[in-house]
């Protein structure tokens, strides 16, 4: 056995791994009315009936704005290096433009000074899918006014906690955002326009740009990135057609945002695959420089594989295809499943796909320090005798900690890992009904209970690595 191959049997991780844990504000703080704080969009999708099961909303979710200080106490009890949450940007700015609401401000200077003292580094999203109800009156992301009032936003809160915050996300996600915010419509604000779709994608980014710089002139010592939902992605078999399919989702899910973002440029397969939808007319001379403003970091969001092909002629939906998504461009692609176990999202477990996706990243944008700022999974709980054993949770963790120190062992500069969730919390569309948590919430009593998998995580953090 040769020293490498050793290694990748021994995972233990680097010295200065940072081991995190994730939330986001509209998922976790609850007192959506209060202290100034002014709606959402996804407090009014809330409450467009039939669009988020249950009827749930975000009211309360994990009174996290109430609890903040138990919560903080339960990070250090669990040994998390760092605390990876979103700034509401409605708290901060309840109209999305003009002077900070000092309160909202305050909430957060103190859940960084707080997170400080218990020595966990904080991480700070700006945008976790939260924008003002203000600004999608005035046309949302689909306008290129979002992105200028983006980056006075991120200029305002860098102002605010710059000082003791060194790692700054600009955007969780904006691939969901943009495609199903605008395109599909089953994430607030509920519109479905391919055309608008696609604009509200590179205003996203837009916006990314523009308050990267705003944050790098305020302070330049700070690290800058972008979170991005990145997916591995096979074709159902090895014909031409599904080949094309794999292609096609690979654009419109992975490099319609890596592109710009790190090359400067829009993949050109991929404006070619969305010529019926737009003429990109949107898009002017000068925005892909400032949206590849160079990043100290990309983050990387890892659960699942696609596994897509052409869609079977004459042959209607099965177990092993899905209709059509409603992305705009792939109309000619079908959804499939290798038959591998699932979580309760229905996604297949794919550890291997993690290692595809940090090895790629890496092998097709050098360079950058990569993080993976979420990776997690739902599945149902249940609390026995006060007690939650999530093993099927635990050994997702698992095999994709496996996964990302075998990146590591193959050169990726993976440099942290965030669990989502902490706990569970509000799931978008799916409200309360799917639990990623590594703590329980009971949402009753609003009661924490550290599963299985929050008391394994902590042993690992301690051991930096996997108990063998
Ligand atoms: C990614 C999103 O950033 C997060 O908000 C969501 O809860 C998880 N995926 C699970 O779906």
């Amino acid at each position: 056995m040769t020293n490498d191959q050793s290694e990748l049997t021994d995972p233990i991780f680097p010295a200065d791994f940072l081991w995190g844990a994730a939330t986001a504000a509209y998922q976790i703080e609850g007192s959506a009315a209060e202290d100034g704080r002014a709606p959402s969009i996804w407090d009014t999708f809330c409450r467009t009936p039939g669009k988020v099961r249950n009827g749930d909303t975000g009211d309360v979710a994990c009174d996290h704005y109430r609890r903040v200080t138990e919560d903080v106490k339960l990070m250090a009890e669990l040994g998390l290096r760092s605390y990876r949450f979103s700034l509401s940007w409605p708290r901060i700015q309840p109209g999305g433009s003009g002077p900070a609401n000092q309160a909202g401000l305050d909430f957060y200077s103190r859940l960084v000074d707080d997170l400080h003292e218990h020595g966990i580094e904080p991480w700070v999203t700006l945008y976790h899918w939260d924008l003002p109800q203000a600004l999608e009156d005035a046309g949302g992301w689909p306008a290129r006014e979002t992105a200028d009032r983006f980056a006075e936003y991120a200029e305002l809160a860098v102002g605010a906690l710059g000082d003791r915050v060194r790692y700054w996300t600009t955007l969780n996600e904006p691939w969901c955002s943009a495609f199903l915010g605008y395109g599909s419509g089953v994430h607030a604000p509920g519109r479905s326009d391919g055309a608008d779709a696609v604009r509200a994608g590179h205003h996203l980014m837009l916006g990314h740009g523009l308050a990267a710089q705003a944050i790098r002139a305020s302070r330049p010592n700070l690290e800058v990135g972008v979170t991005l939902n990145l997916y591995a992605i096979s074709p159902l078999t090895g014909s031409p057609a599904d080949a094309d399919a794999a292609r096609r989702i690979d654009g419109l899910a992975n490099r319609f945002f890596l592109d710009p973002i790190l090359r400067g440029e829009y993949p050109a397969d991929v404006v070619a695959d969305l010529r019926d939808v737009t003429d990109f007319a949107h898009v002017r001379d000068e925005d892909l420089a400032v949206i590849s403003t160079p990043l100290s970091v990309l983050g990387v969001n890892y659960y699942s594989r696609y596994v897509v092909g052409a869609p079977p002629e004459g042959e209607e939906p099965g177990p092993h295809w899905r209709k059509p998504s409603t992305w705009p461009g792939s109309e000619h692609v079908t959804f499939g499943d290798r038959g591998l176990p699932v979580t309760d999202m229905n996604w297949e477990i794919d550890a291997p796909g993690m290692v595809e996706v940090l090895t790629r990243v890496h092998r097709e944008y050098p360079e950058l320090p990569l993080y993976v700022t979420e990776n997690g999974s739902a599945f149902i709980d249940e609390v026995v005798d006060g007690e939650v054993h999530d093993a099927d949770r635990l050994a997702y963790f698992d095999s994709h900690l496996r996964a990302c120190h075998e990146a590591i062992a193959s050169g990726v500069p993976l440099r942290g890992y965030f669990a989502w969730s902490l706990m569970d919390n509000f799931e978008w569309a799916w409200g309360y009904s799917k639990r990623f948590g590594m703590v329980y919430v009971d949402y009753e009593t609003q009661a924490r209970i550290p599963k299985s998998s929050a008391k394994w995580y902590a042993a690992v953090i301690r051991n930096n690595g996997l108990v063998a």
